[in-house]
């Protein structure tokens, strides 16, 4: 385990206090901040934007710059107040009403914010699709949601089925013409009030639906209530360290639940500047965002880091980076070398921060003012109980590779599954939340990811297909079935371990065992060589004769198995 450390900044104190907070800290404490601590009703986009373009000293600070290769507008909180009033006001006119699903499926630009947040206003729930999506993707979506309005742009409404789905009675087309018979935003727009009473809603009411995928079947709906705002809030100033006059950048799309949660409501809820950046990632684009919009706090994914570390110091030293104050990276393993990249590019430490989309917000952080541990996600916010634990749900002592989970009830999590409280319940046991994410937790309570569920074996950043193991199992004498799988170890990442049946004739010794791997060591290399190999009476395939290396892994790690419908019996 590598436990070198990166030190804070001087002055960098935001939770210097950690370890007491951690003990002391009640999600009550951020009520207060919002409206139903008086009046027992609530709305987010209230909290985002309303209440700023109320304050005089901030109405009009830009809430929004926009920013594409052919398009730069800047609005302010009173602008993107009255915009979103005024589509607010088209929604009713529709007669859409609070609990609708209505879908946003268009590029990123400000008309999208001014939608996003008008939909909130009317108490609906807002489902924004990812503009990659294509025909199958954004059916799935549409008809497993009963989606009643989309909004779109002519280019994309091409890959709307719209015959097939009964439930969608309303198009909204941004930059339409005469001719489309569809609802034309820029002309319901104008002609439509700048005032709007906003909807007062329970803070368990409904405010955004999030698809995201599982292993099998089709993606399914996240369900998000008001009630996450709590922890968007105060993670935007744990975590992002957001300050009054900060201009921020998340680059993620409004389609994935970074791009709402932390390209809308954690900004906002905090009344910074919020930078949106359309277009095709290019790390010239990117270097040239952070230097012309001056981005103080900048909240990304090392793959995109990554590639532009591939950009060469030249590309840096074009640019003038000297606002940029904090990094913050989430999604999938942030590398150490990427770390040591930041240090060198920007003299900032990149900090990494772990949640999902079911958990509506960070659970697991770096934070400003404590040491990083290069490779490890971090601790815990306060407020949130995480831990590693057994397929039982029992909470597994430290360095012990298990399930991260995370203890039911804190403010952002999801509410239910879309019309499938069956998979909702699949994520619970024993009071856990299991992330489906394996990992472990250090002495210090450090965690540190391991893997998902994937054929794909990742061990000591060797890429291993386990086919090509599998193929060169059966070839030995004694080995008649195998199955390969990449099995979570703290050190390589993981470790390859086979299971096998064995032929007529041969039993189980060490010395058999041993043999295998030699041969496969011999055969193929040393490290696609199984570390552990297990003998099973049958290995678990699909009628079409596929091994279930998913199955495997399940049995392996003790995670729920989920869809075994096309085992053979
Ligand atoms: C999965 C969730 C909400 C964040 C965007 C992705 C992986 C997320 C990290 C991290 C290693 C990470 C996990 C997780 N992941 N953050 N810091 N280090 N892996 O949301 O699409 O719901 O994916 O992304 O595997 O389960 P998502």
């Amino acid at each position: 385990m590598d436990m070198q450390t990166i030190k804070a900044r001087a002055g960098d104190h935001n939770l210097e206090n950690y370890e007491e907070k951690y003990k002391n800290f009640n999600w009550d404490e951020v009520k207060s901040n919002f409206t139903w601590s008086e009046t027992d009703k609530v709305n987010i986009a209230y909290e985002t934007i309303d209440k700023h373009a109320a304050d005089p000293a901030k109405k009009d600070q830009a809430a929004l710059i926009y920013s594409s290769p052919d398009r730069e507008e800047t609005l302010s909180f009173d602008q993107l107040k009255r915009k979103s009033n005024q589509f607010a006001n088209v929604l009713k006119k529709y007669e859409i009403e609070k609990g609708d699903r209505v879908f946003l499926f268009m590029h990123r630009s400000p008309e999208f914010y001014a939608a996003f947040f008008g939909i909130l206003k009317v108490g609906a729930i807002a489902g924004p699709l990812f503009e990659a999506f294509m025909e199958q993707a954004v059916r799935d979506r549409l008809e497993d949601s009963e989606a009643r309005m989309l909004i779109t742009t002519p280019d994309l409404l091409e890959r709307v089925p719209l015959n097939e789905l009964p439930n969608l009675e309303k198009i909204v087309l941004v930059g339409g013409s005469d001719s489309d018979h569809h609802i034309n935003f820029e002309k319901e727009m104008q002609k439509a009030s700048e005032d709007f009473e906003i909807e007062w809603v329970d803070l368990e009411d409904g405010m955004l639906l999030h698809y995201t995928s599982g292993s099998t079947g089709k993606p399914k709906g996240v369900y998000h209530v008001h009630n996450a705002m709590i922890q968007h809030y105060q993670t935007g100033k744990w975590v992002l360290d957001l300050k009054d006059d900060d201009v921020y950048w998340c680059t993620a799309d409004p389609g994935w639940v970074t791009g709402t949660s932390y390209g809308i409501f954690a900004p906002w809820l905090n009344g910074v500047t919020n930078v949106v950046r359309g277009g095709r990632f290019s790390p010239d684009d990117w270097y040239g965002t952070l230097d012309d919009k001056n981005v103080n706090v900048w909240y990304s994914a090392p793959t995109a880091f990554r590639k532009m570390l591939s950009a060469g110091e030249e590309a840096v030293k074009k640019h003038d980076l000297s606002s940029l104050r904090h990094i913050l990276s989430v999604g999938e393993p942030l590398n150490p070398e990427v770390i040591t990249w930041g240090l060198k590019a920007f003299d900032l430490r990149i900090h990494d921060t772990w949640w999902m989309t079911e958990t509506g917000a960070m659970l697991i952080c770096n934070y400003p003012s404590e040491d990083i541990r290069p490779g490890s996600m971090g601790r815990p916010l306060p407020g949130i109980k995480a831990s590693i634990v057994d397929n039982e749900g029992n909470e597994l002592p430290a360095n012990q590779m298990g399930n991260l989970a995370i203890k039911e009830g804190w403010p952002s999590m999801m509410r239910a599954v879309w019309d499938n409280p069956g998979k909702f319940e699949s994520y619970f046991i024993n009071g856990w939340y299991v992330s489906g994410d394996s990992a472990y937790r250090d002495e210090d309570g450090y965690f540190w990811f391991q893997g998902r569920l994937d054929d794909v074996i990742n061990t000591s950043g060797e890429r291993v297909g386990p086919f090509e193991v599998e193929s060169k199992l059966i070839e030995h004498e004694a080995v008649a079935e195998a199955g390969v799988i990449g099995k979570p170890d703290p050190e390589r990442g993981e470790i390859i371990k086979a299971f096998v049946t064995l032929r007529d004739g041969y039993s189980e010794s060490d010395e058999l065992l041993e043999d295998i791997r030699q041969f496969v060591k011999k055969g193929l290399s040393a490290h696609a060589a199984p570390r552990e190999i297990e003998i099973k009476d049958t290995i678990p395939k699909t009628r079409s004769g596929k091994i279930m290396r998913r199955l495997l892994k399940s049995w392996e790690l003790g995670l729920p198995t989920g869809d075994t419908s096309t085992l053979e019996e």
